[in-house]
């Protein structure tokens, strides 16, 4: 075994792994969520994480990144207990200021964009390092207009969201998560909201990303950018991981029935919705 593995597009892949969940569980209320997921993900690795609605995958992200509290199982982050400290086996909560600082640590993107209203972009993004890292406003404004630049908005810095278009607005949420210098990024179904024009112009952001090396875990349902960007698919259905692997072998020749059935599902989404586009009088009729 060597130190790092090429993917078919050169980017390096290390062996150590930068997230490692074992057998998280959750529930709400007595409804079991999540049923024992383990899942590794190693640095500069891109997973795409597919599965029906309610299969639990927006809580497992939140599970990652300490917006829910876990019952069972343990996550790591680049060696680090999420939100516990384990005392000879015994689990103990961290204090609110232990668990903010592993936050930061993580980016999350979610569907709606969430940038403060009354913010330009430029603000938005300078906001977090300004207020939780306590860094300078020239050194933040520098590094903000830069991130600006990289995900092609250099000449929006000065619009508030509601002049942004959807796409924008999430590309501004993307370069918002990355002035924290997260180690890993989350994506909770970051174009699901978008007119479908705008979905492209993110999803080349976050594959610009990839190639630079950063470790996401990605909700979607795009099965070309999963196909073409994710090292590796994972199937979750009802709580469980049902399988997981490259992408071309999942997304191709799944091995379980739930996983074929549920792409077989997106297939004839998608179809019905290029239907739609292409012939906007008729396409939603059938
Ligand atoms: N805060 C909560 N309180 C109670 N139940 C919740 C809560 N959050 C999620 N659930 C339940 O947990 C289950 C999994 O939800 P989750 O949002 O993780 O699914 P998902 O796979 O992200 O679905 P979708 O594709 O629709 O986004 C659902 O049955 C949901 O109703
Ligand atoms: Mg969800």
């Amino acid at each position: 075994m060597t130190d790092t593995t090429t993917t078919a597009d050169t980017r390096a892949v290390s062996d150590v792994p930068l997230v490692r969940a074992l057998n998280v569980s959750k529930a709400f209320y007595g409804n079991e969520v999540l049923k024992g997921i383990d899942l590794d993900v190693r640095e500069g690795e891109v997973v795409c994480l597919l599965g029906p609605s309610g299969s639990g995958k927006t809580t497992f992200l939140r599970c990652i990144n300490q917006l829910e509290t876990i019952d069972g199982g343990r996550i790591w982050i680049d060696g680090d207990l999420m939100g516990y400290d384990d005392r000879n086996g015994q689990l103990h909560r961290l204090h609110d200021k232990r668990i903010a600082a592993q936050r930061r640590d993580i980016g999350m993107v979610f569907q709606r964009f969430n940038l403060f209203p009354h913010m330009t972009a430029l603000q938005n993004v300078m906001e977090g390092p300004v207020q939780v890292k306590g860094q300078g406003k020239g050194e933040s404004r520098a590094a903000a207009l830069e991130l600006l630049e990289r995900v092609g908005l250099q000449e929006h810095c000065a619009h508030f969201p509601a002049q942004l278009s959807g796409g924008q607005q999430q590309r501004v949420a993307i370069a918002r998560a990355l002035a924290m210098k997260p180690k890993l990024m989350l994506f909770d179904e970051p174009t699901s909201a978008l007119d479908p024009e705008l979905v492209g112009e993110v999803l080349a952001v976050m594959r610009e990303l990839a190639q630079d090396g950063m470790t996401m875990i990605v909700v979607t349902h795009e099965m070309s950018f999963a196909r073409q960007v994710a090292d590796r698919v994972v199937f979750m259905d009802a709580g469980v991981v049902v399988e997981s692997g490259p992408p071309a072998e999942v997304i191709n020749r799944p091995q379980h029935e739930r996983t074929r059935a549920f792409l077989s599902r997106l297939h004839a989404e998608e179809e019905h919705r290029r239907e739609a586009i292409e012939d906007p009088l008729h396409g939603n009729d059938h």
